[in-house]
C-alpha cells in the first residue's frame, strides 16, 4: 500500500507531480489560454462585484492561503487577508455581500475551518471551499468547491495536498482575473503555460532527494534550526518550519529575512542551520544580505536556489537548485526540498514519521 516507499510521506511527496497535474486537467481551455472552472456556480456579475477576500484555513492550508494570497491580490487586485480559522471565528471580522470567504481545508472537516465557513454563511457571505475531499463536510456545505484532486494523503503531515491547494489557487486567481477583466489577466496564458510544466519540472526537484538526505542526516542531531525568506520564499520558509517541527521535532521558526535583526538575530550563533529560500528575483539581493547576516555569525546556511545561479555559492555553504521558473510559482517546486528535508531529518531522528506524537491526520475538535 507505501507502493514500495518506507513510509506514507516519501510515496507521496513522489505523488506531487501527477497530484499537479490532475489539479489542472479540465481546468485549462483547449488553446491554452484560459482558465476553466465549470464547477464555480457564482451569481451573475458577483466575480466583478467582489471587493474583498477573505481566506481561512489551519496550518499547512494556512500556508498555501498566504500563497494564495498573493497571487490573488497581484492578479486581480483585490484585498485579501488570510486568517488562522481558529482566530477568525472568535472576531467580528468585517465583511458584506460584496465579500468572498475561501476556506481551504485538505480534509475538509477541520472543526475550526468549518465553524468560520459556517459563520460566515450565517451572515451572508458567499463561500468557496478548496478540498480534497469529495463528500467532506465542506464540500457539502460551501456555495462552491474548488477539489484539488491529490488523491488520499494518510501521512499526518500534509505534502501533496498543499502543492495542489497552490494549484487551486494559481487556476483560482487566474480564473477571477480573467472574469474580471483585470489588467493581471494579460499573465493569465503565460502562467498557465508554466503550470503545465510544473509535473516535470516538480520530478527534477524530487532527484534532490539524496543530497538532501546527506544534509539531513548530518544535521539531525541539532536541536535549532532556522528558515529564511522574503515575500513568497517566507511564506514557503513557514510550511518548511512546520513540518520540520511536525515530524522531526526540533525547533524551527520561520522568518522573514528582513526582519531578523529586530530581534531573532540574537540566536543566530556558530553553526547554527539557516535553510534560506532564494527565489525572488526582485528581492535577490536584499536575501543575499540578510544571508550575509547570518553568515557573519558563523551559521552554516543551506540555500535554495534557481539552477542557474552560480552566484550564490560563494555566500552560502550549501545550495539546492531548483529548475527555474517565475517567481510567481516558485513555492510549488521551493517547498518539495523542504518536506523532503522534514522527512529525512524525522527518518534519521528515529520517529514514527506518519504518525507524530500528539497529532491527528484531521482535528475535528476545537
Ligand atoms: O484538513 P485540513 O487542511 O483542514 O488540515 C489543516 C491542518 O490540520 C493540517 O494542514 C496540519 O497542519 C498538517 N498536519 C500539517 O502537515
Amino acid at each position: 500500500e507505501k507502493g514500495g516507499y518506507d513510509h506514507f510521506m516519501l510515496k507521496e511527496i513522489h505523488e506531487q507531480p501527477k497530484a499537479i497535474s490532475d489539479t489542472l486537467t479540465g481546468r485549462i481551455s483547449e488553446d491554452g489560454t484560459k482558465v476553466v472552472f465549470d464547477e464555480l456556480n457564482f451569481p451573475e456579475g458577483f466575480a466583478k462585484d467582489i471587493d474583498r477576500i477573505h481566506i481561512l484555513a489551519c496550518g499547512t492550508s494556512w500556508h498555501a492561503g498566504m500563497v494564495g494570497k498573493y497571487a490573488i491580490e497581484k492578479l486581480t487586485r483585490i484585498p485579501v487577508d488570510c486568517e488562522i480559522a481558529s482566530e477568525y471565528r472568535y472576531r467580528d471580522p468585517i465583511v458584506s455581500k460584496n465579500t468572498l470567504l475561501i476556506a481551504i481545508t485538505q480534509s475538509g472537516e477541520t472543526a475550526d475551518t468549518l465553524a468560520a465557513l459556517r459563520q460566515a454563511k450565517e451572515q451572508g457571505t458567499r463561500v468557496l471551499a478548496i478540498t480534497n475531499v469529495v463528500g467532506s463536510s465542506a464540500a457539502r456545505e460551501a456555495d462552491d468547491v474548488i477539489f484539488t484532486w491529490a488523491g488520499p494523503e494518510i501521512s499526518v503531515a500534509s505534502t501533496k495536498a498543499y502543492t495542489t491547494q497552490l494549484t487551486a489557487l494559481y487556476l483560482f486567481a487566474g480564473w477571477l482575473a480573467q472574469e474580471r477583466g483585470a489588467a493581471g489577466a494579460a499573465e493569465v496564458p503565460a502562467m498557465l503555460t508554466a503550470l503545465r510544466d510544473m509535473p516535470a519540472h516538480a520530478e527534477t526537484v524530487l532527484e534532490t532527494a539524496p543530497a538532501i538526505q546527506a544534509f539531513a542526516k548530518d544535521w539531525s542531531s541539532r536541536e535549532h534550526a532556522f528558515f529564511i525568506g522574503r515575500g513568497l520564499d517566507y511564506e514557503v520558509s513557514l510550511e518548511g518550519s512546520l513540518k520540520l517541527k511536525e515530524i522531526s521535532y526540533m525547533h524551527a521558526e520561520a522568518y522573514p529575512a528582513g526582519e531578523l535583526k529586530h530581534g531573532t538575530l540574537a540566536l543566530i550563533v556558530e553553526d547554527i542551520p539557516v535553510i534560506a529560500l532564494v527565489t525572488q528575483d526582485d528581492l535577490y539581493e536584499k536575501t543575499i544580505s540578510n544571508i550575509q547576516e547570518v553568515k557573519a555569525r558563523d551559521a552554516f546556511v543551506l540555500a535554495l536556489a534557481w539552477s542557474g545561479d552560480t552566484e550564490i555559492g560563494k555566500t552560502v555553504d550549501q545550495v539546492i537548485h531548483i529548475p527555474k521558473v517565475s517567481a510567481f510559482l516558485a513555492p510549488i517546486l521551493a517547498v518539495i526540498p523542504l518536506q523532503l528535508l522534514a522527512y529525512y531529518a524525522s527518518v534519521a531522528r528515529g520517529n514514527d514519521v506518519d504518525n507524530p506524537r500528539n497529532l491527528a491526520k484531521s482535528v475535528t475538535v476545537e
